[in-house]
């Protein structure tokens, strides 16, 4: 990190939710490489936090309270940017909601709307109010996901939304061609907050495994069982005496309904062992890669940061997959 280049010396650059994670690694990448970066968060306090940081490296940087659904705030972050440096070079459009953890028939309306709305549309209204102050030799990139490829069983929704923001690239890129690039980053896991409950948790397979007290993965598929948890709440899709029998961590059902043969529970776990299921899940995902890591946060920024620069001159409407050799193919 010390010996980076400068390539964004004069530059404006905007990240959108950049207070934490990916967001703020990218932002202090494209900083420490000469940008004036904005960054934004829905929360102030953290916004507050992630300017301080920055500037004890020395990065010119403002920060704004933007919740990216927030019409107002969108409108505001560009404004505020223009006012004060005059203009954008560099937009990067890293906002996600994964509001869910359920089956894709399973996910309700409004779920639906809001994992669509953060994920795909708000992105797109950012760059209309953007658009008009984009210099030429400009850059947009926008933060997919490797789940782009391969929705994954219980978070295929949003893997599906990912999926989408590869075809925003390729029709943007055209439609913003030849003043400015669009180009994504697909990121592999990586333990932030957002992955957490990937990355702290016992993979998928290994918990039904465990959970039923040894019934294979087939057994459990002919069950129809789909159980995914995150850190305090998970969805359970399947017969509710199995989950009685073979459950130690459920603190208690919160609600469960029935659905012809399926039952539909949502849980509470009781937390036990959260260590272990840490170490187990995070070596599995670790497993799935083949440089055997998870990735981190400047791994996604040196990506980022390559594609908004002009080393990436010639370079629009692509997608590069920053996930250690996991499989990527549509
Ligand atoms: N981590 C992974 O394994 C992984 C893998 C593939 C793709 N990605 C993608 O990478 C991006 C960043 O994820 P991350 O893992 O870095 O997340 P993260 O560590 O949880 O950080 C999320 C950031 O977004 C802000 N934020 C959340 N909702 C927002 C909203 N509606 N409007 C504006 N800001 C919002 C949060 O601050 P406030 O709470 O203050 O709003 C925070 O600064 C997402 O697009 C995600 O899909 C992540």
């Amino acid at each position: 990190m010390e010996k980076i280049g400068k390539r964004f010396e004069g530059k404006v650059a905007i990240v959108t939710a950049s207070t934490q994670g990916i967001g703020f690694g990218i932002a202090e990448r494209l900083g420490l490489e000469g940008a004036a970066v904005v960054i934004s968060s829905r929360r102030q306090s953290n916004v507050d936090e992630a300017v301080e940081k920055l500037k004890a490296r020395g990065i010119e940087a403002l920060g704004l309270v933007c919740h990216v659904s927030n019409a107002q705030q969108r409108k505001d972050l560009i404004a505020k940017t223009v006012q004060k440096y005059g203009k954008i070079d560099v937009i990067v459009s890293n906002a996600a909601a994964n509001p869910a953890v359920s089956g894709i028939l399973e996910t309700k309306e409004p779920v639906l709307d809001k994992l669509w709305e953060i994920n795909v549309k708000t992105s797109i209204l950012l760059l209309q109010d953007a658009a008009p102050h984009l210099q030429k030799g400009s850059s947009v990139v926008f933060i997919s996901s490797v789940a782009g490829y391969q929705p994954p069983q219980g978070l295929a929704m949003y893997g599906v939304t990912k999926t989408a923001l590869f075809g925003l690239t390729k029709a943007l890129a055209a439609e913003m061609a030849p003043n400015t690039r669009v180009n994504c980053v697909a990121p592999g896991f990586v333990p932030t907050n957002f992955a957490s409950f990937l990355t702290e948790n016992e993979s998928i397979g290994e918990y039904e495994s465990k959970y039923y007290r040894g019934l294979s993965l087939q057994e459990l598929n002919e069950f129809r069982f789909l159980f995914v948890l995150n850190r305090k709440v998970g969805l359970f899709n399947g017969n509710l005496n199995v989950i009685d029998d073979g459950v130690e961590r459920i603190k208690h059902v919160v609600q469960y309904e029935s659905k012809g043969e399926i039952t539909i529970a949502s849980i509470e776990s009781n937390g036990l062992d959260n260590k272990h299921d840490a170490s187990l899940k995070r070596k599995s995902l670790e497993e799935k890669t083949l440089l055997n890591r998870l990735g981190t946060t400047q791994d996604m920024a040196a990506a980022t940061a390559y594609l908004a620069s002009d080393d990436a001159a010639y370079v629009t409407g692509e997608t590069l997959v920053v996930a250690g050799g996991v499989s990527s193919r549509l």
